[in-house]
């Protein structure tokens, strides 16, 4: 039998238990941010209404209430949701650049509520593009601060 065929099963086995590699694809480069597990309780469960406002978002929009559209974006991410979502105490926790994108996601929604009501009252497909912009402009936030950091 040729040496290279009784070499591959020791190749395929290396392969399997040598560790990750440190770079590459798969690897995990965002940035680990410490704080006590009662706050990442916390903005966790902040994170999962995140998720939730804009599912209920696009459910009043679906249904032509804009009005509470708007509400939901405003209250629940908008800057009227800072103090609810205890920003004045994780902020001294995060790095600049995360609270850049906190800062960036709560004025993006409150952005995005004005818009609603603009394309609500001038429905057009201006105002129906710059509803969808300024949508973007929140995810932008929530999608930039995952890429870059983690709790856990
Ligand atoms: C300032 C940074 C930041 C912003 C902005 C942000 N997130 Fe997060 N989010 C995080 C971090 C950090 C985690 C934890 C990820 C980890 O440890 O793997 C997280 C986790 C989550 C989770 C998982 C929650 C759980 O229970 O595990 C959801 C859902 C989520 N975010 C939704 C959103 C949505 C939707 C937005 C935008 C509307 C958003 N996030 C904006 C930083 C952010």
């Amino acid at each position: 039998m040729p040496r290279i065929l009784v070499l591959l099963p020791v190749l395929f086995f290396l392969t399997l238990t040598s560790p990750a590699p440190a770079m590459g694809p798969g690897a995990d480069q965002r940035q680990l941010i410490e704080m006590p597990d009662r706050m990442k309780a916390h903005m966790l469960a902040n994170m999962r209404d995140h998720l939730k406002a804009l599912d209920e978002i696009f459910d009043a929009l679906a249904q032509d209430r804009a009005g509470d559209a708007a509400q939901i974006a405003e209250g629940r991410l908008g800057m009227s949701s800072m103090r609810a979502h205890g920003a004045g105490h994780m902020g001294p926790f995060m790095p600049e650049a995360m609270r850049n994108f906190g800062t960036g996601m709560h004025r993006a929604a409150s952005r995005f509520a004005r818009a609603v009501e603009t394309a609500d009252i001038e429905p057009s497909a201006k105002s129906q593009r710059a509803l969808y912009a300024a949508f973007r402009d929140i995810t932008a936030n929530c999608t930039g601060c995952h890429d870059a950091f983690r709790l856990h």
